[in-house]
């Protein structure tokens, strides 16, 4: 009764230019691991989940890539948005093409982005969660340590109960500004939110029903389509009219009934390249080098990468990124990394 849903409709503005609206970072190997996120996630979740039960969620644009690097995955499995209306609406979507296969399925959010360390780990916490989650009300997320007040993430405060991993969520605030943030950490019960859900497909359903009933009516009115050859064309005509909401804002913030699991894997959410840098290797310079090759003569803390495993040569630079894609070229330091959105803007807009 277990299924997966593999968020891959992102488009990584921050990984720009290597992750670009053409093939965003979620189908590209960015950490120089082999393979690309969307492979590593999906090989993770099947070490616990039946295959054919892990959907993939995305947008249109992206059917060929999935089907060219998670080859064995059924075209039935891939759910195709026409537009991005961010995770409520295709979470939703999912819950309820779940739902019509089967009763009793306990579904897993998992987003494509994130690195993990410790497989065995991370399938045990899953195990857990999905045993607490099956026959019951609870929506569980997985809680992260917080080590510092990170404005990109959810903050869950949670209660302690003696000899329980399974906590209960008292308080959900999906992307604080930085000044709660730091109180938050400064107050001590909270963690971050991996972003990892685990529930019953029915239990969600009601709780669409009743804090996004606009969204949930709009799908359920789809009903029949469910898994048939029709779903297609329903979603083509009706997704476009979903509040463009995420799952943090439009139900985890204001549901009941919220509970947290501790992580006991090591995670990052691959939000910036700083972020990468630290789940990475380092030259004795603090250099981090992907997919290129490296000469430094007097350069420190870095991060580099290129295409075609390039020589570098770089010297006298001290904590900048050098990127490239086929077309362009960004070398910039890393304590401005926060504006290559904007900057991404506009290059798209001059060029
Ligand atoms: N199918 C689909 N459609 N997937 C999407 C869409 C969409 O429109 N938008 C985003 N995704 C995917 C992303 O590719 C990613 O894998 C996942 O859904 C989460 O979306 P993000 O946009 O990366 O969310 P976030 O990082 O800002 O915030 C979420 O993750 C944090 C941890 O990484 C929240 O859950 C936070 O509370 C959490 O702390
Ligand atoms: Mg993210």
């Amino acid at each position: 009764n277990y299924y997966a849903i593999l968020m891959a409709g992102g488009v990584g503005s921050r990984f720009w230019p290597v992750s670009t609206a053409t093939c965003p970072k979620q189908f590209q190997d960015v950490l120089g691991a082999g393979e690309t996120l969307v492979q590593t996630t999906f090989r993770r979740l099947a070490s616990i989940i039946p295959r054919e039960n892990i959907y993939i969620l995305t947008n249109k644009n992206y059917n060929e890539v999935v089907k060219e690097q998670l080859p064995g995955v059924k075209q039935e499995q891939i759910v195709l948005e026409p537009v991005m209306r961010n995770t409520a609406p295709s979470v939703l979507l999912a819950a309820m093409k779940i739902n019509q296969k089967n009763k009793d399925a306990v579904m897993m959010v998992a987003p494509s982005d994130h690195w993990i360390q410790g497989e065995q780990q991370f399938t045990k916490d899953l195990e857990f969660a999905f045993e607490a989650a099956a026959n019951s009300e609870k929506l569980i997320t997985l809680g992260i340590n917080p080590t510092f007040p990170n404005t990109g993430y959810g903050y869950i405060k949670y209660d302690n109960p003696p000899n329980s991993r399974l906590m209960p969520v008292k308080a959900f605030t999906e992307k604080p500004d930085f000044k709660k943030a730091e109180s938050f950490l400064a107050e001590g019960n909270y963690v971050w939110n991996a972003g990892i859900f685990i529930w019953s497909a029915n239990v969600i359903l009601q709780n669409f029903e009743k804090l996004l009933p606009e969204m949930y009516h709009l799908f359920a009115k789809g009903n029949p389509v469910w898994n048939t050859e029709k779903e297609q064309d329903f979603i083509d005509e009706n997704y476009h009219k979903a509040h463009k909401i995420s799952i943090d804002y439009g139900i985890i913030e204001k549901a009941e009934n919220v509970f947290m699991i501790p992580a006991s894997f090591k995670w990052n959410d691959l939000g910036t390249w700083g972020s990468l840098q630290e789940q990475l290797p380092q030259d004795i310079n603090e250099n981090t080098v992907i997919n290129s090759r490296f000469l430094s003569f007097e350069a420190e803390g870095n991060i580099i990468r290129t295409e075609k495993n390039k020589v570098v040569i770089i010297e006298g630079l001290k904590d900048y990124i050098v990127l490239e894609n086929d077309l362009v070229l960004v070398v910039m330091p890393k304590k401005n990394e926060q504006g290559i959105k904007e900057i991404r803007e506009k290059v798209m807009k001059k060029f």
